[in-house]
């Protein structure tokens, strides 16, 4: 075995050199086995009873060879019997720190050299791209990507188009999870705000399955809208809804706000204009076992507004417990069956004894969600008179009086409607999203309007913000005949 004496003030010593794998800049089409490489090794043979002793004593710390899928220990490579080699960092006898030394002279029989073989399954995504991709930069290689389920989407630069196949194809081989990688193209469905993607590696299947919320969602990443990193917002709403509470979310898309609202207690009615988000929250809504507390409607969101308050009016839900957690269906099962009461089970409704005690649903909605930050404060002259249908209805007229005023401000509903700006000061983001909400309201919001809340949720670019701006829907606004 030939060692090479390149020196190197790397942590690796004179290893460095070859703790990369071959270069190969330029390639385009994978070839796994271009990057095996032959990595000189020096290594400690001792007898097998004396491995646990040597590998702890301290002049070993740092010194034994750590790399992904490597034995740092073996049994003898030369065949000699009840042996084993420890292998050090190393390639160079001079390279051995003298502490290291005293003790493989004390302890050991001595160095043995070898050659370990190195390739494609032990080196990273960024070293395998940083290999074979044009540039000096480190921080340049496009080894990051975002999942949906079993799909990873990246956001790749012009410059690396030529080398896409290759990249999908390395993230799919160093990440199991993954079946299918896609690059996500320049345009956006206008309206519906899904993606144009192309597959790059993998299997081309769109319909992917995640869970967020305590929820499961099954969709076809191709046709709707989804955004991981919407969990934190959608869960910051959520926790804001009592349960009992009646929640209409006009842009629903496939679920995530209306599913895990619904399992949490809440009567929420789903709308989206997209039949494919539609089908979908359908299939969700089976999947989480809330087909009682989630309606779910097929409308443009302005249409929506201004007839759901009324819909529900007359026809409210039924009183009835959101489904079981998975957890809580087997807490049940264990417990002996007392007289009278019944074991949950997960396909079944809930015990009747138990829904004569829950509450009787709201019949007017306490929350609006808006999340369609393009376009939603635009709906907003929607509200424009939408409670004024209540008022021909008698017992609404009985409870609430001729113009509504027995209901109080708390019964009106909070609007939560996102929003970009490209302001990127608090202050003038504020100033913004006011103004353009007041005017497709037509009506003055100011921070001092009743209940007003403005929540910064994510960057969405250099210079573009993500707001939700909520507020109390203004008395005026609801009942305005004008
Ligand atoms: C940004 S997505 C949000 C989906 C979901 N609420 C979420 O948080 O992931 C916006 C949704 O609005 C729907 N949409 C677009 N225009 C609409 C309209 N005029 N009326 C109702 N929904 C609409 C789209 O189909 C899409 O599902």
């Amino acid at each position: 075995m030939s060692v090479p004496s390149s020196s190197s003030s790397q942590p690796f010593g004179a290893l460095a050199a070859f703790m990369r794998p071959p270069q190969h800049i330029g390639m385009q089409t994978l070839d796994r086995s271009a990057f095996q490489r032959d990595v000189p090794v020096i290594s400690i043979a001792i007898e097998a009873s004396k491995v646990g002793k040597i590998r702890s004593n301290p002049a070993l710390r740092g010194q034994v060879l750590d790399l992904p899928k490597v034995k740092p220990i073996v049994e003898s490579q030369n065949s000699e019997k009840g042996i084993r080699w420890i292998r050090l960092h190393v390639s160079r006898e001079e390279d051995i720190p003298s502490e290291t030394r005293e003790l493989i002279d004390r302890e050991t029989l001595g160095l043995r050299k070898e050659n370990v073989q190195l390739g494609y399954d032990n080196w990273n995504t960024s070293e395998i791209l940083c290999a074979v991709l044009p540039t000096t930069k480190s921080d340049d290689i496009p080894s990051s990507f975002t999942s949906t389920g079993h799909i990873a989407h990246m956001n790749l630069r012009e410059e690396w188009l030529p080398y896409r196949y290759l990249i999908g194809q390395v993230i799919l081989d160093k990440n199991p999870g993954l079946r299918t990688v896609v690059n996500k193209l320049d345009t956006i469905h206008a309206q519906y705000r899904y993606f144009d993607m192309e597959v790059i590696a993998g299997d081309k299947d769109y319909i992917t399955t995640l869970n967020e919320s305590n929820c499961t969602f099954t969709f076809d990443f191709s046709r709707v809208y989804w955004n991981s990193r919407l969990h934190h917002e959608h869960e910051r709403l959520i926790d804001l809804f009592k349960p009992n509470s009646l929640v209409a979310d006009v842009m629903a898309g496939v679920g995530p706000f209306a599913v895990p609202a619904a399992k949490r207690g809440s009567y929420v009615l789903g709308n989206d204009l997209n039949p494919e988000s539609v089908k979908w929250m359908r299939e969700n809504r089976i999947k989480n076992h809330v087909e009682n507390n989630l309606r779910i409607f097929e409308q443009h969101g302005s249409e929506f507004i201004r007839t759901i308050a009324l819909e529900v009016w007359r026809n409210p839900f039924k009183a009835s417990a959101p489904a079981p957690s998975k957890r809580k269906q087997r807490e049940e099962r264990k417990k002996p069956e007392t007289l009278g009461v019944t074991t949950l089970t997960n396909s079944h409704p809930p015990q009747v004894e138990e829904e004569q005690k829950l509450p009787e649903p709201p019949k007017i909605i306490q929350h609006f969600i808006m999340n369609l930050p393009d376009s939603a404060l635009t709906f907003l002259h929607s509200y424009q008179g939408c409670f004024l249908p209540l008022l021909n209805e008698e017992d609404f007229v009985a409870k609430y009086g001729m113009d509504g005023g027995k209901l109080t401000d708390e019964e009106l509903p909070m609007v939560h409607v996102y929003g970009f700006t490209k302001e990127m000061e608090l202050d003038k983001a504020q100033e913004d999203i006011l103004k353009r909400a007041s005017d497709d309201l037509r009506h003055p919001l100011s921070t001092s309007t009743q209940d007003y809340n403005l929540h910064h949720v994510r960057s969405v670019a250099p210079s573009k913000d993500m707001y939700c701006l909520s507020f109390r829907l203004p008395r005026q606004v609801a009942f305005n005949s004008v």
